[in-house]
């Protein structure tokens, strides 16, 4: 990750969005450097239901042939952690990588990086590589439409969060516009969070599936999956969706380094990206049809109604076998909840 080093957070100089937004998150003392963590401000699907979702996941690896789950972006290790105790996915390699040092809570044999560059191919060789609330978090350009119709840049006081308005957008920004954002009916105060950083990591992780792959001449497969907040291409929020989170609550978006910020994904993009970049295949759904068709929710499957007591065994099913299924019902279905983390986007790529 890029850092400001000396100039974490100045505070008299006004910055365009992307840079304060990477300084604030991934600076010296940022809200993921240096915080407590994902989990203590917001709620992931794993830090929902870590159980199901390992087990959706290990599924996941062994339908698409993978022999490892790559988790970029994993926080504090949640997902790979609950992997470890999940019968179905005995047996698959591990291997975690955020901004942070290997967190302390991470089972030995479950290997550990400080950035996708430090990743060994090792790692990507046949593996399920997951991005899952990754993207969101991938500072990006912010323009807004100015009262003569112009694009412009948006700066932001650090600190403050106030803003002011920079030089006009660049032609590569206006590109990515008339591909991926279209402005015909825009007005004066909309903005467009220019998703081009994004794709350039994804691109990123299929180039490096694609050389692990060849290189260690595996014969299992090489799968990507991403899984975010997102939009499509018919259907762009007008002002943007750039917010902030702090300590469970949606707050303004101040790059302050106390607060994440996040701006919703335009996966159809990240699709193409990765497609140019050597993917094969590509599949976009929702989590909660994805998630259903891994066996969470459906009739006899994790968090179903037949996950229940069965009448006529009441003692063998009382007391807190009762009250554990309940709670992994009501886990399942916060997943599958198609006005909340049930809307999620997931990519699927094959390398
Ligand atoms: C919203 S959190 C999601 C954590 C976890 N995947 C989950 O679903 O609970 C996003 C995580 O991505 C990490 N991250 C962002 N950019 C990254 C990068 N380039 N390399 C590694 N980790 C990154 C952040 O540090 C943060 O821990």
């Amino acid at each position: 990750m890029g850092s400001l080093h000396a100039e974490w957070l100045p505070r008299d100089q006004a910055l365009p969005w992307e840079e304060a937004w990477q300084a604030a998150l991934y600076g010296p003392e940022g809200f993921f450097t240096a915080g407590a963590g994902p989990a203590a401000h917001f709620r992931t699907a794993v830090h929902a239901a870590p159980g199901p979702l390992a087990t959706a996941v290990a599924r996941l690896a062994r339908r698409e042939g993978c022999t490892a789950v790559l988790d970029i972006g994993a926080g504090r290790g949640e997902l790979l952690v609950a992997l470890t105790t999940c019968p179905e996915a005995a047996g698959l390699g591990l291997h975690g990588v955020d901004v942070i040092p290997r967190p302390p809570e991470l089972p030995g044999a479950v290997g550990w990086s400080t950035c996708i560059e430090a990743t060994p191919p090792a790692a990507f060789a046949g593996a399920l590589v997951v991005a899952w609330e990754l993207l969101d978090d991938v500072p990006c350009p912010v323009l807004e439409r100015d009262d003569d119709g112009v694009w412009r840049r948006v700066l932001v006081h650090p600190v403050s969060g106030i803003e002011d308005l920079g030089d006009p957008a660049d032609e590569a920004d206006l590109d990515w516009c008339r591909r991926w954002w279209p402005t015909d009916a825009a007005e004066e105060g909309d903005r467009i969070e220019i998703g081009r950083p994004r794709e350039d990591l994804w691109g990123g992780l299929v180039l490096r599936a694609a050389a692990s792959r060849r290189s260690s001449g595996t014969t299992g497969s090489s799968v990507l999956l991403a899984v975010d907040y997102r939009h499509e291409r018919s259907g762009r929020p007008p002002a943007g969706s750039l917010a902030g989170y702090r300590l469970g609550r949606l707050v303004p978006p101040v790059p302050d380094g106390t607060t994440n910020i996040t701006a919703h994904v335009a996966l159809d993009a990240v699709a193409e990206a990765g497609a140019r970049a050597g993917a094969t295949s590509t599949r976009l759904t929702d989590q909660r049809t994805a998630l259903t068709e891994l066996g969470l929710g459906s009739p006899g499957g994790m968090g179903s109604p037949g996950d229940e007591p069965p009448s006529g065994e009441p003692h063998e099913f009382g007391g807190e076998e009762a009250l554990r299924r309940l709670a992994g019902r009501s886990a399942v279905a916060e997943l599958l909840d198609p006005g909340s983390l049930g809307s999620f986007g997931w990519l699927l790529q094959r390398v």
